[in-house]
């Protein structure tokens, strides 16, 4: 495995972008690390001090393009963008928030989820294309499965926070059209489920650790070949869309 790869990774103050921080650095990477608030990047640049870390805020454009244009200015090239950065404003996981969800929350979690990382990847894509094998990886969920949403009795169908699952099954898209871009070249883009994970989005009762999912997803990250290209990905299983 080559360790000297360029990977951008976004909301990295906690969970699991914070594992994954320490886990890549750990591997000799070098690692661009995002945070949108000044006051909590403490914990992280005490941790992983090989991590180099900028301000990134999803929601506004204005962060957007000035974190785009500090990494163009100082990078010729990207190997991984790793779209981490997620919110879940919803509220309560259980139940359905179709007929009542406020625009302002369901606008909220499309600019983070989606629209801001949509912009952030349009921006960086040129040196991600400059990679010799660029990749992005998408952290999506479980929750974007229109196939697992559909399906009455499903393990998802009680659980319908709108503005999130709906998110999710945007990047998931978002995904599909950056693999037809990528069709045929060195390059690749893929949708991934971390899991069930232990952080202020997952809650207390998820089985697994923010650590066990930075593996996860750093495995599909610096896989060798384009194999994952275009796909679902939880654990190497293929989910459906
Ligand atoms: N935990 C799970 O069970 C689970 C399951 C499936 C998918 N996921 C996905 O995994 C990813 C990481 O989640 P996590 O569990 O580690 O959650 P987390 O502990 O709540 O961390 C989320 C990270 O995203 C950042 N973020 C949120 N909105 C942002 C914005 N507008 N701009 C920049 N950064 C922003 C947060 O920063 P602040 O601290 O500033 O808010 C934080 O660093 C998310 O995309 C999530 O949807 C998690």
């Amino acid at each position: 495995m080559s360790t000297n790869k360029t990977i951008v990774i976004t909301g990295t103050n906690k969970g699991i972008g914070f594992d994954l921080v320490k886990l890549l650095c750990s591997q000799g990477m070098h690692v661009i690390a995002t945070c949108r608030d000044e006051n909590k990047c403490d914990a992280l640049k005490t941790s992983v001090p090989d991590a180099r870390v900028y301000l990134l805020d999803l929601g506004d454009e204005q962060s957007i393009s000035s974190f785009a244009a500090q990494i163009t200015a100082n990078y010729n090239h990207i190997d991984i963008l790793i779209n981490n950065a997620g919110a879940m404003l919803d509220g309560e996981w259980v139940g359905n928030t179709v007929s009542h969800i406020a625009p302002g929350v369901l606008k909220q979690t499309f600019q983070s989820n989606f629209f801001g990382t949509v912009y952030l990847t349009q921006l960086l894509l040129p040196l991600i294309q400059k990679s010799d094998a660029g990749r992005i990886v998408n952290v999506s969920s479980i929750m974007g499965s229109l196939g697992m949403h559909s399906i009455p009795g499903n393990e998802l169908w009680e659980v319908k926070p709108f503005a999130y699952n709906a998110s999710k099954a945007a990047l998931n898209h978002f995904t599909v059209h950056l693999a037809q871009l990528f069709y045929n070249s060195a390059h690749s883009a893929v949708s991934m489920h971390p899991g069930w994970v232990k952080t202020d989005l997952g809650g207390e009762m998820a089985p697994l650790v923010a650590a066990d999912a930075a593996k996860e997803l750093a495995a599909v990250a610096l896989c060798a070949d384009t194999r994952h290209n275009g796909k679902f990905i939880f654990n190497e299983n293929t989910l459906p869309w």
